[in-house]
């Protein structure tokens, strides 16, 4: 095997904003590093006043957010949950963990997004959720399925691990479901290393959903003076964001503006630069549709077949730059196949498996690194 040259181009790499370490300062010397306090209710304010969230709360991460859906749902063994097929493990484990039954649904051969179109048939007296999860930053056809949602009492629990900032219909992605969880992992436009957000956007989950976070009591409560004492009420866990974390986060937040912007121009110059290429090679590019608003999280090729991906990968690596390839289909994977769904059953999730390649995307690549990666991928033949 030929030795790889070292990685120039990484897929990605966390870039500072500047002000990350000045905050974290700022809660050592106010003497608040545990969760809650005057950081986390910074970036939780930010969240409720720039988005018009109900309720925001921040999480250990997006998996734990999801987590508490589950448990604010009550969801048990009886109920079924309906995730898309192709997606990260904790949209389906996080309902898994509670006993709940997953139904996998295929997604849409346009954004890769649930598909609405198959839910009806997938929705049974059982069905007590609906996780869509907004791919690549692109939102899920949210008119449709909320109205299904409604319609039958479901509840919908976006997963928005990759939309926060983007929009369906003029609406921010992570306000349309009852629910929204987010992730600030490093991978994400906004990190804090590892972390997350809950987003309530129906009041009546307030308040349970501040003591499922909080290890079942009513500690936030009572630190706020609101009762006099706390003790285990409910169901919960430990899913409170540090205020050390919570500082980092906002130290990104506050330069949300400046990261859209340049993640917004990353993905157009890979779009303008890359279409006539890729059909010449029977590959396409995202599809964002035009009443939606992309979080710009991330720039991916659907590839002809696996053999060109495999070969398009190594192509790239050969050049010192990393692609990767995203997602195996749950339901083919070791625990989903006790769910029942069988290979061939969510087709166009199984295809994008194999064909869809991610370039690199992050806040610091800059336009001069880029060019290398255009460059590369504009010489690659089949
Ligand atoms: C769609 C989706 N949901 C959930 C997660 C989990 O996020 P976290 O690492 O914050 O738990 C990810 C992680 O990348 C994801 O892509």
């Amino acid at each position: 095997m030929n030795e790889l040259p070292p990685l120039e181009i990484p897929f990605n790499r966390f870039t500072p904003m500047g002000r990350e370490l000045d905050y974290i300062r700022e809660t050592m010397g106010i003497g608040q590093i545990a969760g809650g306090q005057t950081f986390s209710q910074r970036s939780q304010r930010w969240f409720e006043q720039n988005l018009g969230v109900e309720r925001a709360l921040l999480t250990t991460s997006c998996t734990h957010a999801l987590e508490m859906a589950a448990l604010l749902l009550g969801l048990g063994p009886n109920d079924e949950v309906i995730v898309p097929a192709y997606t990260f493990v904790s949209t389906a484990s996080a309902f898994a963990l509670r006993g709940a039954r997953i139904v996998f649904a295929d997604v849409r051969p346009d954004t890769f997004n649930l598909d609405e179109s198959v839910l009806p048939s997938l929705i049974t007296p059982r069905t007590k959720a609906i996780v869509p999860v907004h791919y690549a930053g692109v939102a899920c056809e949210m008119t449709a399925m909320l109205e299904l949602a409604k319609r039958h009492g479901i509840t919908v629990v976006e997963d928005n691990a990759h939309g926060l900032f983007g929009k369906y219909r003029g609406r921010w992605l992570g306000t349309l479901g009852q629910l929204a969880a987010h992730s600030f992992h490093e991978t994400k436009n906004i990190t804090c290393g590892e972390g997350g957000a809950l987003f309530i956007n129906d009041a009546s989950f307030r308040e349970r959903a501040e003591i499922i976070r909080d290890k079942g009591t009513k500690r936030a409560r009572y630190f706020r003076g609101q009762v006099d004492k706390y003790t285990w009420v409910d169901l919960g866990s430990s899913y409170v964001m540090s205020d050390v974390l919570a500082a980092f986060l906002f130290g990104q937040l506050e330069g949300w503006l400046t990261i859209q912007e340049k993640r917004g121009a990353i993905w157009a110059r890979y779009n303008d630069s890359l279409g006539a290429w890729a059909a010449a090679l029977g590959a396409r590019l995202p599809v964002v549709p035009a009443h939606c608003e992309s979080a710009w999280h991330m720039f991916y090729l659907l590839m002809p077949d696996l053999a060109t991906r495999t070969a398009f990968i190594e192509h790239l690596r050969a050049r010192g730059i990393l692609a990767v390839f995203h997602y195996q289909p749950l339901h083919l994977s070791d625990y989903g196949r006790r769910y029942g769904r069988k290979a061939g059953e969510c087709p166009v999730a199984e295809s994008a498996s194999d064909r869809l390649v991610r370039l690199p995307l992050f806040n610091g690549l800059t336009p001069g690194l880029q060019a290398k990666v255009i460059d590369a991928t504009l010489a690659f033949r089949r």
